[in-house]
């Protein structure tokens, strides 16, 4: 990869961002039929963190986790180039990315939303990488972000136990080829199981046709999910997904230092592992804390570790992201700072 690159990218700072309210499994128990034990023991989640006032969105999350990562560089908003916001949860289907450009400065920046829930982020530094590695852009701005608590049925059981809020961001910058850091990816979609996870839109049923054009009325619906499906695509495409990426790079699984899954549920994390053969020390986790936060759940795993000194100069890290479409993917890094 490294000969077709005009210019090498690399990740430089890393913020993160959650609401200050605790949700814990005893809560959750007191408003649907479950108990702490079945949580933890079905998904290893303790608590997350919800965003409940009503005027904040993702953007207020997302602004915060920027601002983190570019205090840490003291890097002037204004060298921004490009703003890709990874969210399923926008304030404003027309896409958010644009108000975080107005919010931290970042006036130079072109900005959008790329939607693919769980595996938002991953593909967001993979488009991000591509911009960079072509010689168009220097640095950019990539987040991870979602308030799925918005789109949550608080009272089906088998879907809100599992999500919080929270934004990730990363600041990612050209270096030289020498220094590449993101070194090779591998995406994947099957659409045939798309109805496995989604926030479907449905028309109103009760919209006057006779009036056509109208406004109908129509609202997204809260989450779907069979989790069971999801939880089989999820053990059996990401190890492959990890092993294909790693084989075309010449790396061997014992090579890989790190490996940050999306945080979905500590028994696909674990299974994972198995499958790896790789140490469940290696696997970066903190999903007991915040639940499944979508696209920022790997931002969220991977600023804390970097913030806890786990990750070293010149380290491998695999990152995978899975979820909803059904999409998947996974980047290999070699940590560079
Ligand atoms: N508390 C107590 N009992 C429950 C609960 C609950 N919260 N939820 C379900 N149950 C019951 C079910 O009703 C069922 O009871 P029954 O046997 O009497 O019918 C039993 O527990 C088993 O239910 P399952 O759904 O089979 O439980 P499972 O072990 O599959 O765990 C879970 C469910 C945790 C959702 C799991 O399937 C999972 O994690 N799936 C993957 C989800 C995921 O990874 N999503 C990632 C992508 S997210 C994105 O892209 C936005």
């Amino acid at each position: 990869m490294t000969s077709s690159i005009m210019q090498g990218a690399r990740i430089l700072s890393l913020g993160s961002a959650v609401p200050d309210l605790r949700l814990s499994n005893k809560d959750i128990s007191k408003m649907v039929d479950t108990s702490d034990e079945w949580i933890v023991t079905r998904t290893g989640i303790k608590e997350r963190r919800i965003l409940t006032d009503a005027n904040k969105s993702v953007v207020d999350l997302a602004v915060l986790a920027s601002k983190k990562a570019l205090n840490k560089i003291s890097m002037d908003p204004k060298n921004i180039d490009l703003i890709i916001l990874a969210t399923s949860s926008p304030n404003d289907l027309f896409g958010s990315a644009s108000q975080i450009q107005d919010r931290i400065g970042a006036k130079n920046a072109a900005a959008f939303d790329l939607t693919a829930a769980c595996t938002g982020f991953v593909l967001a530094v993979i488009t991000a990488s591509q911009f960079i590695q072509n010689g168009s852009y220097s640095t950019i701005l990539v987040i991870g972000a979602d308030t799925l608590s918005k789109w949550t049925d608080w009272t089906d059981r088998s879907t809100c136990i599992l999500f919080g809020d929270g934004a990730g961001a990363a600041i990612i910058q050209a270096c030289s080829k020498e220094n590449n850091g993101i070194i090779g990816f591998q995406i994947n979609t099957d659409g045939r199981q798309s109805k496995d996870l989604s926030i479907g839109y449905q028309e109103s049923t009760k919209a006057d046709k006779s009036t056509w054009p109208s406004n109908n009325n129509g609202q997204f619906k809260y989450i779907q999910m069979n989790g069971k499906e999801v939880y089989k695509f999820a053990i059996s495409k990401v190890p492959n997904s990890i092993l294909s990426c790693i084989n075309k790079l010449n790396i061997k699984i014992e090579e890989i230092d790190w490996i940050v899954l999306h945080q979905a549920n500590q028994r696909i994390l674990d299974t994972v592992a198995e499958k790896l053969n790789i140490s469940s020390n290696k696997m970066i986790t903190n999903l007991n804390r915040y639940g499944n936060t979508s696209a920022a759940s790997i931002p969220l795993a991977l600023s804390e570790a970097v913030e806890l000194n786990q990750i070293m100069y010149n380290d491998f890290i695999a990152i995978s992201g899975f979820g909803a479409g059904l999409t998947w993917g996974t980047i290999i890094i070699q940590w560079k700072c």
